[in-house]
């Protein structure tokens, strides 16, 4: 891994969870802790890369020299995406977003009443194929999180969202994908496939950096 890998590249990284609001005091979100999205602006920072991180709520640290976007809804990290890109040459989608939203967002906290309660969801935006589907777009880069048939989604995934490269990361273990310290994947692109073997996300992440450096034309 060296410094100038990606020097003169502008790289956008989405990481963490969303947050879908039910009423003031609650939300639908998941465990994404936003390491992994964390650890990969580290090391696009480290390889040269002015770097922006979109990120959803988390109690990492900013990583220093990050031009950082805050952001809670699916809405709002597509809409700070969306204003970003023009300006960016590598997006990389590690956020864990919300496929679903509550159809409504109540104004005051929902009261219990009965025993039951029956939500109304409706699908969120995709991020990651409305970067895909900018002009001019930029490298786009995805994550597949999954827990079985994990190379055949994964390629499905690339495929339907327009992806330049997939990382597979099989969420099935504890002890690797979300909120863990360590990962395991396998880069994706074109016909090739790498599997990385289980190490911390800070390697995991500068492997994945390497390879979309040697892949997305620097
Ligand atoms: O944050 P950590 O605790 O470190 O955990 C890391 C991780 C497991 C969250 C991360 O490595 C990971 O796999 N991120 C993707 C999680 C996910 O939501 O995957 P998916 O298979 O549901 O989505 C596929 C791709 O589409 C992802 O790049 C996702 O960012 C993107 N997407 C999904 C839905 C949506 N509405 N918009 C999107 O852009």
């Amino acid at each position: 891994f060296h410094s100038g890998l990606l020097a003169g590249k502008r790289v956008m990284i989405t990481a963490g969870p969303t947050r879908e609001a039910l009423d003031p005091v609650r939300f639908l979100s998941n465990h994404s802790s936003g390491k992994m999205g964390y650890a990969l602006a580290e090391a696009a920072i480290a390889a040269g890369a002015r770097t922006t991180l979109v990120s959803g709520p988390v109690t990492l640290p900013i990583p220093e020299h990050a031009q950082y976007h805050p952001v809670e809804s699916a809405a709002e990290m597509l809409e700070t995406c969306l204003r970003l890109v023009s300006e960016c040459d590598i997006f990389i989608a590690c956020a864990a977003v919300a496929d679903y939203r509550p159809e409504q967002v109540q104004g005051d906290k929902i009261k219990k009443n009965d025993a039951e309660m029956l939500l109304k969801l409706v699908r969120n935006p995709d991020i990651v194929s409305a970067v895909a589907a900018a002009e001019p777009r930029p490298f786009t880069v995805g994550f597949a999180a999954e827990t079985r048939d994990l190379l055949a989604y994964a390629r499905d995934k690339m495929q339907r969202k327009g992806l330049d490269m997939i990382i597979a990361n099989d969420v099935s273990d504890q002890g690797i994908g979300f909120n863990s310290e360590e990962n395991e994947v396998t880069i994706v692109c074109g016909q090739t496939e790498h599997a990385l073997p289980r190490a911390s996300k800070t390697i995991i992440a500068r492997q994945i950096i390497e390879a979309i450096a040697n892949s997305s034309g620097k």
